[in-house]
């Protein structure tokens, strides 16, 4: 350390020059110093410009949880009265205000007070909560703590914002509620619908019965006149006296099969009369155009009609329902026998089953001359019939196209060079 008698010496050793350039270098450093202190007494006014003018309200403590600042807003967000809010002083105040108006519900405010205030006492993380005054205004409260033991608080109005949540949450259950309403009332109509539908299947079906009543007639005919025969046959060998053993046994055998041939007919008609209900299950193809001409062949070979089939020896199988299948074959059937027998000329129906792009198709063709481009984009309507009253219904197309839809295909009509060819399309059971 330079002692000052030596800083004395030192200062009388130095020239002029030399001295005025230190006082000039001295005085320059008092007016820096100066225009550091304006520099941050502004500053500090910007941010309290800032502070004071910001949307939201904010309140600044010390380790002591005493008001460091708050502006305006501040107070104006929570409606305290002006002068309550006071620098230097416990911020327990203000939450004394708020039990006595009743924000923190019932109780003692003193109590309630207390209760807040140790809440406050632990350590403090980052956070922010929602309050609700009991002026019914909703304060969003993000909270930190400072470094040196302080918290700082940012509060602001969300009443608006939630408001209009509620509104939306409100629109949305309303709408989930009508959604929901609508979707039953949807169901309900399904559900009415497919029994509307179930019934015009059931009475289209009766009236194919009806149709096909001569034809079974003739059907059951066959085995009759067989057994006929036999008995008759037999009794007449009995009467001469001549008892043939394994004559009468062969006759009787014949009988016994013609019955069976008669029964299972029986069983059939008995069985398509029936509501079709229960599930879909898987069926061959085959099979369903061989029960349906087992129905109507007898019939269509007295009308001299010819009935080809041409049937793959193994076929993949449908999902769908036996009887409503055979229904559809049916009607293929005897509306192209009206037409072939209307028109004239050739008489014969071809049945195909082909495998075609993962589908299984069922086509049936006639010579029965075809239908009017007029008629063409009609007969799948329902009631759509070019027949005379008593002989057509109208319903068999429009039924048959329901069924096939409802099994996930597809009917198409179209006319060939001698009559009218339908094409069933169905998809391959899984
Ligand atoms: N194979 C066919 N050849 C010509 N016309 C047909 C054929 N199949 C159906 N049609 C026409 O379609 C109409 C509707 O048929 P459909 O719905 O079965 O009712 P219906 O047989 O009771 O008339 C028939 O009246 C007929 O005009
Ligand atoms: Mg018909």
């Amino acid at each position: 350390m330079a002692n000052p008698k030596d800083l004395r010496n030192q200062f009388l050793r130095k020239t002029k020059s030399q001295l005025v350039d230190e006082i000039t270098s001295l005085l320059s450093g008092i007016t820096e110093q100066k225009n550091l202190e304006e520099a941050l007494d502004h500053k500090e006014m910007q941010i309290r410009i800032a502070l004071e003018h910001m949307p939201s309200g904010i309140r600044l403590i010390d380790k002591d949880r005493n008001y460091v600042f708050f502006n305006a807003r501040y107070s104006e967000l929570y409606d305290f009265p002006e002068g309550l809010l006071k620098v230097g002083e416990s911020f327990r105040v203000e939450n004394l205000y708020q039990a006595q108006r009743g924000d923190f519900g019932p109780g003692d405010p003193d109590e309630l007070t207390d209760k807040w205030f140790a809440e406050w006492s632990g350590p403090l993380v980052t956070t922010s909560w929602e309050r609700v005054t009991a002026g019914g205004k909703v304060l969003e409260v993000k909270t930190s703590p400072t470094p040196d033991g302080g918290i700082v608080n940012i509060v602001s109005d969300i009443s608006e914002r939630k408001r209009a949540q509620e509104a939306l949450h409100q629109a949305r259950d309303n709408l989930e509620k009508r959604v929901e309403e609508r979707t039953r009332e949807l169901t309900d109509e399904i559900a009415e619908r497919k029994r509307a539908q179930a019934q015009v299947i059931q009475a289209s079906k009766l009236a194919t019965l009806g149709e096909m009543a001569t034809s079974v007639a003739h059907e059951l005919n066959q085995p009759l006149n067989i057994i006929r025969l036999a008995a008759g046959n037999s009794r007449r060998k009995l009467v001469k006296g001549e008892v043939d053993l394994e004559y009468l046994d062969q006759k009787l055998e014949r009988i016994q099969n013609q019955v069976v041939r008669a029964a299972a007919i029986i069983d059939h008609m008995q069985m398509f009369g029936r509501k079709a209900e229960g599930k879909d299950i898987q069926i061959d193809p085959r099979t369903v155009i061989r029960n349906a001409l087992g129905l109507v062949g007898e019939q269509l070979r007295l009308s001299q009609i010819e009935v080809a089939t041409e049937l793959p020896d193994a076929c993949p199988y449908i999902n769908g329902n036996m009887i409503r299948m055979e229904q559809v074959i049916l009607n293929l059937l005897t509306n192209a026998r009206d037409a072939i027998e209307f028109h004239g000329g050739k008489k014969k129906i071809t049945l195909r089953v082909v495998e075609k792009n993962n589908g299984i198709q069922i086509i049936s063709e006639d010579t029965g001359g075809g239908i009017s481009p007029e008629a063409l984009s009609r007969i799948f309507e329902p009631f759509y019939t070019t027949k005379d009253i008593g002989k057509g219904t109208g319903l068999g197309l429009s039924v048959s196209y329901g069924i096939i839809r409802d099994m996930g295909g597809t009917i198409e009509a179209e006319n060939t060079d001698a009559g009218a060819r339908f094409t069933i399309t169905l998809p391959i059971a899984e």
